[in-house]
């Protein structure tokens, strides 16, 4: 037997294992302090009626044999990928269901997407970055190139012509800096990979964080994004199921390879080594896009929106350079002058009993950053900024 090689070039991820310890060391010497959480990623707020309506509903149909469901299709029901086509036609962008997949959440596909593609492609990585991009290709051993984000570019990375690129990873809004492509900038993107023949694999995780329609929710409002991109969403920011796992995946017919359809090939994966979503999550996501569901997980993630206004506003207030916030839930700002990201961590949980993310735990132009998240509570977030003021102001 021989091992992949591979996993050996993988750098050891001890960020989030690292914060915890020095959390949990914090609060046993300081055992009825008062320390706020903003440094994980999950959701807090509950799923919403209208989902849990469904959820209920779908469990009873199982309980009969008239209405039990067993293996779902492979790319997942109908009627989950119509509501999604809807959804999808509100903006203007027109899909055929043939080119929907329903999937267990973004991680898994834009994990799984690259057995797709040949090992000898140059792929391309926002640095900073959601670290599953690059664990995924360092364990197929495909050569990895960072695509440098950082405060002169707005940590918003754009195409470089002398550099070689066959698949390109874009986050917008981003996962750790909160940066979101405007539409040129995604143009750029998409001339640049259609002129060079590479695919952009688009993570669209956090679209509904989007306020208005003047910053692109999905890569396919820009012309052409059909011939040379792939889009990953989720349910779990947009609808709090980080716990319940749903996501689609969305290949256009035009995605070719010489005569290769990509759709044709993620299909073989697909209906190859994954049996599909459970049909009562499946309900659940479709609950998603009713009217009263549009409602109610609008209304959740609006809770959340007030949290990173409260956290703009304070980082406005201490004059400090950051970036996201109005349209995504995370704020990436600069540490001060003088200290690491986790100097800051330190200083930010021994003064303040705040906890963030250091910013160098997402990739080398992450140093001197830092990460915080609005998924808490209004009252808390609100709490953390007063302390935050009083420490940096
Ligand atoms: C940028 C980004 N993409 C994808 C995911 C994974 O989403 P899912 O829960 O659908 O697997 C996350 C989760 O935090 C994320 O931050």
């Amino acid at each position: 037997m021989q091992i992949n090689s591979n996993y050996a070039n993988l750098q050891e991820s001890y960020l989030f294992l690292t914060i915890a310890k020095k959390v949990a060391a914090y609060t046993q010497a300081h055992p009825n302090h008062n320390i706020i959480r903003m440094g994980i990623g999950d959701v807090t707020q509950p799923l919403v009626p209208a989902v849990i309506e469904a959820m209920h509903k779908a469990t009873d149909e199982m309980a009969h044999k008239e209405t039990f469901h067993g293996y779902s299709p492979d790319q997942g029901y109908d009627f989950l990928r119509e509501a999604i086509q809807d959804y999808y036609a509100k903006r203007g962008v027109s899909l055929k269901l043939s080119e929907i997949f329903i999937g267990d959440g973004a991680k898994s596909d834009i994990g799984n997407i690259v057995d797709i593609f040949s090992d000898d492609n140059c792929v391309l990585i926002p640095d900073p970055v959601y670290p599953v991009y690059v664990d995924t290709n360092v364990m197929a051993g495909r050569k990895v190139s960072y695509l440098n984000a950082n405060e002169q570019n707005g940590f918003l990375g754009m195409p470089d012509e002398s550099v070689k690129a066959d698949i390109i990873y874009l986050c917008s809004p981003n996962n750790p800096t909160g940066a979101v492509y405007n539409k040129e900038q995604l143009k750029a993107w998409v001339d640049y990979a259609l002129k060079n023949d590479a695919v952009i694999l688009f993570d669209a995780a956090y679209e509904s964080f989007i306020v208005g329609d003047e910053l692109p929710h999905s890569i396919f409002e820009i012309e052409g994004a059909k011939r040379c991109a792939i889009e990953f969403c989720s349910f779990s920011k947009t609808a709090g199921f980080t716990g319940v796992r749903c996501g689609y995946t969305v290949i256009a017919d035009e995605l070719t390879c010489g005569d290769t359809k990509l759709n044709t090939l993620w299909a073989r994966r697909q209906a190859t080594k994954f049996n599909g979503v459970n049909y009562i999550t499946q309900r659940a996501a479709a609950a998603v896009f009713s009217e009263e569901g549009q409602k109610q997980v609008k209304s959740v993630i609006e809770y959340y929106r007030a949290n990173a206004k409260l956290m703009v506003d304070a980082f406005r207030e201490m004059g400090v350079w950051f970036t996201g916030g109005e349209n995504s839930p995370y704020i990436w700002h600069k540490v001060p002058d003088g200290m690491t990201s986790w100097e800051f961590f330190d200083y930010l949980l021994n003064e303040a009993e705040v906890v963030g993310t250091p910013g160098s735990g997402f990739g080398k132009n992450g140093e001197g950053f830092f990460r915080l998240t609005a998924f808490g509570t209004y009252e808390k977030t609100k709490e953390a900024m007063e302390r935050l003021k009083k420490l940096l102001k």
